[in-house]
């Protein structure tokens, strides 16, 4: 497609983020042997949108590990779909995922929350077919996004690749609304180390082409996972661990150091990936 027919998408800080988790994904679902089939996210890079992607982030090498990350994002609502195929997922800060059209069960109603700016860009670039997916404009820091969720046919809430670039407090009034509103539901989220957390926010996480990725405050620990647990109505957090992927690193590496929850939590062999179930039963 010639260039200025596609859509120019200028975008700093956070937001620029779900242009790099995009490139990433679309890299490694280009390949035979991709580990995540995504042709809508190879449609958005190569042919909707238009951004330097490689200028600007340098060559995708880590298109396996973001693809792999969200493979487990995938598993989990696939479960939850067939749990409850007419139940609802709310994808906070969903940026431009393709998520929906890898998992759907044409039955599942969908609901993103993004920054009113990506909300409007997502409704123009991953225009609903279905009647099932909306994305309402707004923080998912303050509540406006809670009037639009319904729980009644079961509901999964997902933050993927959002609540490190909160402050802990944030993330702790997020959950604590959450889990107090949303009864016997579960948030499926994922976290990046204190190492990794503190090379963001010392501005030296960088690509040598001098992307720098945005602080990334929240950190998750084994201390930290403690005080999640402490909030009123949070039944459990586990681990969820990333699934097996391709060559040396990714087929055998990583997932055997993923066994041990101390390496987990190093983030070295992907990052932690969680649950979190909230108490009750979702029933009024
Ligand atoms: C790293 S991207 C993740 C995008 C997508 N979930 C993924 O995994 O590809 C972070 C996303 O969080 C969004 N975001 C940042 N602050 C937000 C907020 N307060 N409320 C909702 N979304 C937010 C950004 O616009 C961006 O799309």
């Amino acid at each position: 497609m010639p260039e200025d027919s596609k859509s120019k998408v200028d975008l700093e800080g956070v937001p620029e983020t779900l242009l790099w988790n995009l490139y990433q994904r679309a890299s490694e679902a280009r390949r035979p042997d991709a580990v995540l089939k995504d042709p809508k996210a190879i449609g958005l890079v190569d042919s909707v949108i238009d951004y330097p992607f490689e200028e600007r982030f340098g060559k995708a090498s880590l298109g396996q590990w973001q693809a792999l990350r969200a493979r487990r994002f995938d598993e989990e609502i696939r479960r939850f779909i067939d749990e409850h195929p007419d139940g609802q997922v709310v994808a906070l800060g969903e940026g431009l995922e393709t998520q929906f059209w890898r998992v759907d069960n044409e039955r599942v109603r969908w609901l993103g929350v993004e920054l009113p700016e990506i909300a409007e860009l997502r409704e123009r670039l991953l225009p609903d077919d279905t009647g099932r997916v909306r994305t309402v404009g707004g923080s998912a820091l303050d509540g406006e996004w809670m009037e639009h969720v319904d729980p009644s046919k079961g509901l999964l809430l997902s933050a993927q690749g959002l609540l490190m670039y909160f402050q802990g407090e944030e993330v702790h009034r997020l959950v604590a609304e959450c889990a107090e509103r949303f009864r016997g539901s579960t948030m499926i989220f994922d976290g990046v180390p204190p190492w990794f957390s503190q090379r963001t926010v010392e501005g030296k996480m960088k690509t040598a082409q001098g992307y720098v990725s945005p602080p990334m405050p929240w950190a998750v620990d084994a201390a930290e996972k403690d005080r999640l647990r402490e909030i009123p109505h949070v039944a459990e957090v586990r681990d969820l661990r990333a699934p097996r992927g391709r060559g040396l690193l990714y087929g055998f590496v990583f997932p055997l150091a993923n066994r041990v929850r101390v390496v987990r939590e190093l983030g070295v062999s992907g990052l932690p990936i969680m649950a979190m179930r909230f108490e009750g039963t979702g029933r009024p």
